[in-house]
């Protein structure tokens, strides 16, 4: 998928689909995270493209963008969810997503959200730890259910990404050890409450190379065999998410290079196959729309200062992640080489730097690539409210969240007198 698809420029203005986004700016005022309806469910097309055939399930990642249409669209698709909390779950329900299709992930998942999802009747939990495993089954019984699980195990493989999304490395905090995995098996088979239904594992995010995840791959199967020799059998093999876009220059694998290799290990086996993406789906098919409030030109630096921050989008000032920024409109101004910041109390808040831009105050800018971990990673830092999200579907604009109110903000808490 390229960005430029779903968002072009006519006649020197950026559009979303059949929307120019000046447009969108004028009705639902900024910042304002923009998506296109045609760009996400391109995206869910290009999975089930390559998994055309297979008996597989696409779930998506809900902690990239949690927002319920986004959730609704991707239900009507036939999808399925992977959730981390009690939350993501109550939002799937909300939005009409099928219980029976959601994965539940997390390292430390509470006995309430276990409650929750076994009440909903969910497809697997992934078990993170062997105490997870006897309170899942503890809480099972006390509810007369039988817990459907995999464990998700750790193959320590490096997945060759940014060390605070490398999950499947041996020192990370998330799966079960590789080496501990047959006796955690072992154990459930014995437990009333757990049934074993597969087995999972996800090694990072924003993974450019298919190599790293042919070769967890490999590592699990060889697991599996060695389960089935004991009469342990999994039905599915769950390989989380982790296909990562195009930011910048990064070539990003097509989907048919990022799962041929897989696809390809697995043949003449009858394993259902599960996938988590998250960004793959939502991140090119968003944007934050932001306006220039002030340019400043300093003794070393010239400053954009725009109305969205760090408190919208996160990734530039934590991962210092790099998300290209286009004026919405050709201008007459000079170009010129600008910190592109928000009006945040913090040197760390900016969203990009030294960006060669043609600006003048009251301009729009599209800050591209943010339909991912945007909105759901968004704060009230500095008592912000939060943005509005506006979904667009070829010659339509929807407001899919109202921007948040000072007294939304205000709400929640009380004046000790
Ligand atoms: N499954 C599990 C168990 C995960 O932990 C994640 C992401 C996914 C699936 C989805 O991965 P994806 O397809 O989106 O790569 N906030 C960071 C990304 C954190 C990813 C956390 N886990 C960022 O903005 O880059």
């Amino acid at each position: 998928m390229t960005p430029n698809q779903f968002f072009p420029r006519r006649d020197g203005v950026m559009y979303a689909e059949n929307v120019a986004l000046s447009a969108v700016a004028d009705t639902f005022a900024t910042p304002c995270f923009v998506y296109s309806r045609a760009a996400l469910t391109s995206a869910f097309a290009a999975y089930q493209q390559v998994l055309t055939g297979r008996d597989a399930l696409v779930c998506y990642a809900v902690k990239a963008n949690s927002n319920l249409s986004i959730l609704a669209t991707f239900a009507q698709l036939g999808a399925g969810f992977d959730i981390v909390s009690g939350g993501e779950l109550a939002r799937v329900l909300a939005a009409g997503g099928d219980a029976g299709k959601v994965v539940f992930s997390g390292v430390g998942k509470s006995e309430a959200e276990m409650c929750a999802a076994l009440e909903a009747g969910i497809f697997c939990f992934n078990v993170e730890s062997p105490s997870e495993l006897e309170r899942l089954n503890q809480v099972a019984g006390r509810m007369g259910k039988v817990a459907p699980i995999a464990f998700r195990v750790n193959p320590n493989v490096d997945p060759k990404t940014h060390p605070y999304i490398s999950t499947g490395l041996k020192s990370a905090k998330f799966g079960v050890a590789f080496d501990d995995a047959l006796n955690l098996y072992r154990r459930a088979a014995s437990l009333p409450h757990v049934r074993i239904q597969g087995i999972a594992c996800h090694i990072g995010s924003q993974l450019l190379d298919p190599a790293p995840i042919a070769e967890a791959a490999e590592k699990v199967l060889g697991l599996i065999d060695t389960l089935a020799a004991e009469g342990i059998t999994v039905q599915h093999l769950d390989l989380g998410g982790g296909l990562g876009i195009r930011y910048q220059d990064e070539q990003a694998p097509s989907h048919a290079d990022y799962l041929g290799p897989l696809l390809a290990k697995l043949a003449g086996r009858a394993l259902k196959l599960v996938f988590e993406p998250g960004r793959s789906l939502v991140g090119n098919a968003g944007l934050l729309l932001t306006k220039v409030e002030t340019l400043k030109h300093g003794e070393a630096k010239n400053f954009a200062v725009v109305d969205a921050a760090m408190n919208d989008l996160a990734r530039p000032a934590l991962y210092d992640a790099w998300h290209n920024i286009v004026a919405v409109q050709d201008s007459a101004a000079p170009v010129q080489c600008y910190e592109v910041v928000g009006p945040i109390c913090e040197s760390g808040d900016f969203l990009g730097h030294d960006r060669d831009l043609a600006l003048a105050e009251g301009d729009l800018l599209a800050i591209l690539s943010a339909g991912a971990y945007g909105m759901t990673m968004s704060s009230n830092y500095n008592t912000r409210p939060r943005a509005a999200e506006v979904m667009v579907d070829g010659e339509q604009m929807r407001l899919i969240r109202r921007r948040e109110t000072l007294a939304d903000l205000l709400a929640a808490e009380q004046t000790l007198l």
